[in-house]
């Protein structure tokens, strides 16, 4: 089995750009990458991309391949019940997977282990496995319900970073401020990029 494994999860925050974009960095690092998709993952990425995702997980890589116009033979779309997933045992689970964007609600599933559908089950799997569990929560202003959902998961060794990409790379453009927050997921991944300078260093790659 390769180490080159990953899970990624999109749930139903405002960020689908980060996702996509996250999604062809890992292909494009030759990465095999298991998506999992929640239904209100679709209808935000339906709303921010005008992207109208296939209901099937085939029918849906499909259009992914299109959208992104990527080699997608490293891609596992998963349903939302595939309990035969690898992702969904500890025994055959890649060992790190990003929840990107994250939304309040996917953030409490996992909090409290609920485990109700694949992407919870997933999750769950990479804690109990002390895995990596990466979760870029996108949601404005914090209740004390999400922090302390956040600080939940962050001592049991989540990295919680929230979707709050910075400017000091002066962007020029929306692509620049989602692949800052891309560029940082990949650097706790170990995945090399060169999306945006590194602090201290003015050259773009
Ligand atoms: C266009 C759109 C944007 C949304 N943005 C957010 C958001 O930024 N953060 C959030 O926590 N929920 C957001 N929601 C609400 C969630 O999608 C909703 O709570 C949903 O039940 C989350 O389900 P999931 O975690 O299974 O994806 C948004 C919904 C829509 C339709």
């Amino acid at each position: 089995m390769s180490d080159k494994r990953i899970t990624l999860a999109w749930t139903g925050a405002s960020g689908a750009p980060y996702g996509l974009r996250l999604l062809e960095c890992l292909l494009a690092a030759d990465y095999q990458v298991y998506l999992l998709i929640s239904s209100a993952a679709r209808v935000v990425l339906a709303t921010e991309h005008g992207l109208k995702l296939p209901s099937g997980p085939d029918a849906a890589k499909q259009a992914l391949v299109e959208h992104l116009n990527c080699d997608a033979s490293n891609l596992k779309v998963c349903g939302k019940e595939d309990w035969f997933s690898p992702v969904a045992s500890g025994s055959a689970a890649p060992k790190q997977m990003v929840v990107c964007p994250c939304s309040a609600g996917t953030l409490a599933s996992v909090a409290h282990g609920m485990s109700d559908n694949l992407l919870e089950r997933a999750a769950d799997v990479v804690l109990k496995e002390r895995g990596q569990l990466l979760m870029v929560v996108r949601e404005t202003p914090f209740s004390t319900l999400h922090l302390e959902n956040m600080l939940k998961l962050s001592k049991m060794g989540v990295t919680i970073m929230p979707a709050a990409p910075g400017f000091y790379h002066q962007p020029e453009n929306i692509e620049d401020l989602v692949d800052f927050m891309v560029a940082r997921i990949l650097d706790h991944l170990g995945v090399e990029q060169g999306l945006v300078p590194r602090w201290g260093y003015d050259q773009r790659r």
